[in-house]
């Protein structure tokens, strides 16, 4: 039996060079907030508890971390000082506890388990998650003697020979649940910011006689975000990641750069998606089934076999059924569509139910809001909408009916019926020449007109 994880969410700094009115740790990557994907990585890990370290007053921050428990950091001290204010969350603990920041959403759950297990494994008071780093001027430097860890030292409190080390701290750290209160409570501020260092931590174990590791892992994992252009590269790495794991998976993708995938969407195999597609929040697309180049989907189930796009915009609530076929310019807001129904070509379809084989016209609008609410339109099983329909809804469309083109239909159609809802057409023989020279005579007498007017 191991002893069960704590893990200890560091989100107290400031992060004012996103300039934002939203706490850092809130804004969207892949669709999440950053802190849900620091959440899932570190909770495969299993903790028994987890603990986030938030600033006075941050309630949408608090919120985020829910159902887990939140300790405030009275004013941002320092890494050392936000660890401390979590000590009483960790009460009884006896466990590992990994200390992670929550503005790196990219530490993925594999490296933090073999950090863990390393700690596990040479009894190590402390653990900390290292890279080698491209540019290490912004990180603190691992100093290892002998193959052992014996200290880190901040960027600003570091001498000109520990400036030239590349391997630095990725912040991710582990500590022996029985030494945490101690090992936090030994450190002090005298150094360059007037901050407590977690990082201090590593010379004060050493120093007690206890055992330290550093595992390496890799540099793209580690990039914290503080600004929007690190925000931005984050959900690059991101979609890499969201990319190579639907190719893994199955999915053929013609240009998978263009493809922007959201953290929870689920694509079954033999999925083809073509280029720039964008994925929004809770899509699943069933085995076989085609989005074709420039769709924007979102909330929505693709049933198997369905073709969609290109061009086409599915939002949220809508259920498109197997052997569906959707076409260019049609958008779907919370509608469903049976088996084998099919809307080609420039349609509204809001909150409306499409019965399995029917077909919708080109142009087709169900005209779902009146200015006040939104009504429902059903069109049931193998109905024909002729192009250019507008259904005024609520509305019900019976089984088998048939609506002509360009009719606009405010009652119910029965079962089996032909609904016509336009004017009837007038047809006069032989006089279109006469209109003609009618309207030519017309255009002269205007033009005259505003050559007099401009003389004047
Ligand atoms: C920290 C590490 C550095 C490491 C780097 C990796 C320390 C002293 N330094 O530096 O060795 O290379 O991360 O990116 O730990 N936070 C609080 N309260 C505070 C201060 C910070 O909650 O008082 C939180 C922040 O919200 C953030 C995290 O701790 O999530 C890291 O803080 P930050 O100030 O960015 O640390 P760095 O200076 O980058
Ligand atoms: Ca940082």
């Amino acid at each position: 039996m191991t002893s069960p994880i704590a893990v200890v969410v560091l989100a107290a700094g400031a992060g004012t060079r996103m300039k934002s009115a939203l706490p850092k740790v809130l804004h969207p990557l892949a669709g999440w907030p950053m802190l849900r994907h620091v959440l899932e990585n570190v909770g495969q890990l299993k903790p028994a508890r987890t603990v986030g370290v938030i600033s006075p007053g941050a309630a949408l921050v608090a919120e985020a971390f829910a159902p887990h428990p939140t300790a405030i950091q009275r004013r941002p001290l320092g890494t050392g000082d936000a660890a401390k204010a979590a000590l009483g969350a960790l009460q009884g603990h006896r466990g590992p506890v990994l200390i992670v920041f929550g503005d790196a959403p990219l530490v993925t759950a594999a490296s933090m388990r073999r950090l863990v297990a390393a700690c596990r494994r040479k009894d190590a008071a402390v653990g900390v998650l290292g890279f080698v780093a491209r540019d290490p001027s912004p990180y603190g430097r691992l100093i290892v003697r002998a193959g052992v860890l014996e200290k880190i030292v901040e960027s600003k409190d570091a001498n000109t020979a520990e400036k030239t080390i590349d391997f630095c701290n990725s912040g991710v750290m582990c500590l022996d649940g029985r030494l945490v209160a101690r090992l936090l409570g030994a450190i002090g501020n005298r150094n360059a910011k007037r901050e407590f260092y977690l990082t201090d931590a590593v010379a004060i174990a050493r120093a007690a006689g206890h055992t330290t590791v550093a595992v390496e892992g890799e540099e793209g994992e580690f990039q914290g975000i503080n600004s929007r252009a690190e925000l931005a590269a984050a959900e690059r790495a991101l979609q890499q990641r969201l990319r190579a794991a639907a190719l893994t998976a199955g999915v053929t993708m013609t240009d998978p750069e263009t493809v922007w995938l959201a953290a929870d969407t689920r694509f079954a195999a033999d999925v083809t998606i073509g280029p720039n597609v964008r994925f929004g929040l809770g899509v699943r697309v069933a085995r076989g089934a085609e989005i074709k180049a420039f769709c924007d989907i979102a909330g929505a189930r693709i049933g198997r076999g369905a073709i969609v796009g290109p061009f086409a915009r599915i939002r949220p609530g809508s259920e498109v059924g197997e052997n569906v076929h959707i076409g260019n310019f049609v958008e779907l807001k919370a509608t469903r569509m049976g088996p084998g129904a099919k809307a080609n070509h420039l349609a509204y379809l809001g909150d409306s139910d499409i019965g399995a084989r029917s077909n919708v016209g080109a142009g087709t609008i169900a005209v779902n809001y009146d200015g006040y609410g939104k009504h429902r339109t059903i069109i049931e099983d193998d109905v024909f909408v002729g192009s250019n329909s507008a259904l005024v809804a609520p509305v019900r469309i019976g089984r088998g009916a048939n609506v002509t083109a360009g009719s606009v239909i405010t009652e119910d159609v029965p079962r089996g019926a032909v609904a016509f809802g336009r004017a009837r057409q007038v047809t006069k023989q032989g006089r279109a020449a006469a209109l003609r020279a009618k309207l030519r005579a017309r255009a002269a007498a205007k033009k005259a007109g505003t050559k007099r007017a401009k003389k004047k």
